[in-house]
């Protein structure tokens, strides 16, 4: 792994290694790196878990986390995200966590690149992190993937989330059916009757409705009829199999996708997912840094 910067440029094999080495972690705690290391997180878009989540696998690997915010950056003054990537390069960082609003923004850096980087999110394309600590959520619940029932509910075509748990659950056996309006379809074969699927699924993983993504393509439909079409509502959440789980990537439009009363109710897995999302990204950091190394 020299990158991760979608879930296609990861084997199953890689991705099996970093729930493995998250599992230890998560189990024996979070072990510093053999030196310091430095890491700056460029974040051109606002993130309040994943952001926090990689800066505090950073901090418990002993990492020196080097302070990036673009409104004060000579991004103002019209610098490109290259430059911006190589000047971190040449200031001395050893890895590099970007997320970015245009779709595959890291096509034009990674072949230029000596330090490893990971995609924090980009555009409406992929979010490999959230994806790793989504699959290793699962894993933790079920211990396996193959055969499972994954309904992905949502905004799916806005959805870097959609698109990278495709790709990882697919692959790793899962059979996934997405959910949602005809207008948020984009390349998949989807149902709207998410009644037919919630007696049926072991995870219901629920997706934001991207509202900063709808560029004139939001829903002719209010907030109340969506959930009452496309949400989990409390009648629902009592269809669901006594084993299944509840899953959303967040930040929740509460009662929207998801009822107020069932973010924290017994079968969801939403601050489970924040939380193995720290040893998912310190696994990764560390497997990166020692494939650099090597
Ligand atoms: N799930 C996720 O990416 O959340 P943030 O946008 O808060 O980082």
């Amino acid at each position: 792994m020299e990158h991760i910067v979608n879930m296609k440029s990861l084997t199953t094999e890689e991705m099996m290694k970093i729930i493995e080495l998250a599992r230890e972690m998560k189990a024996d705690g979070i072990r510093k790196l053999d030196r310091t290391y430095y890491v700056s997180n460029l974040f051109f878009e606002p993130s309040t878990r994943t952001k926090s989540s990689f800066e505090m696998a950073e901090r418990r690997l002993g990492m020196e986390v080097i302070p990036f915010a673009p409104e004060s950056s000579s991004t103002l003054k019209g610098e490109t995200l290259y430059d911006t990537v190589k000047t971190f390069e040449a200031i001395g960082l050893d890895l590099v966590v970007v997320r970015h609003p245009r779709d595959k923004y890291y096509e034009q850096l990674v072949d230029h690149m000596d330090i490893p980087l990971i995609n924090g999110g980009d555009g409406s394309g992929q979010h490999p992190t959230q994806s790793l600590l989504d699959i290793f959520t699962i894993y933790e619940h079920f211990g396996k993937f193959e055969g499972l029932n994954v309904t992905i509910a949502g905004d799916i075509s806005h959805s870097r989330v959609a698109k990278s748990n495709a790709e990882s659950l697919k692959r790793l056996g899962a059979n996934v059916t997405f959910v949602c309006p005809d207008e948020w379809a984009g390349e998949f074969d989807y149902t709207t009757d998410l009644d037919a699927q919630i007696e049926n699924c072991d995870v219901l993983m629920l997706l934001r409705v991207q509202h900063e993504r709808h560029d004139g393509d939001g829903l002719a439909f209010s907030k109340w009829e969506y959930h009452r079409q496309f949400g989990l509502t409390l009648e629902r959440a009592e269809r669901l199999q006594e084993h299944a789980i509840i899953m959303h990537p967040a930040p929740v439009n509460r009662g929207v996708e998801i009822a107020d009363e069932l973010i924290e109710s017994p079968k969801s897995k939403i601050l489970t997912q924040v939380e193995n999302g720290v040893y998912v990204r310190a696994a990764i950091i560390k497997l990166l840094l020692k494939g650099r190394n090597e």
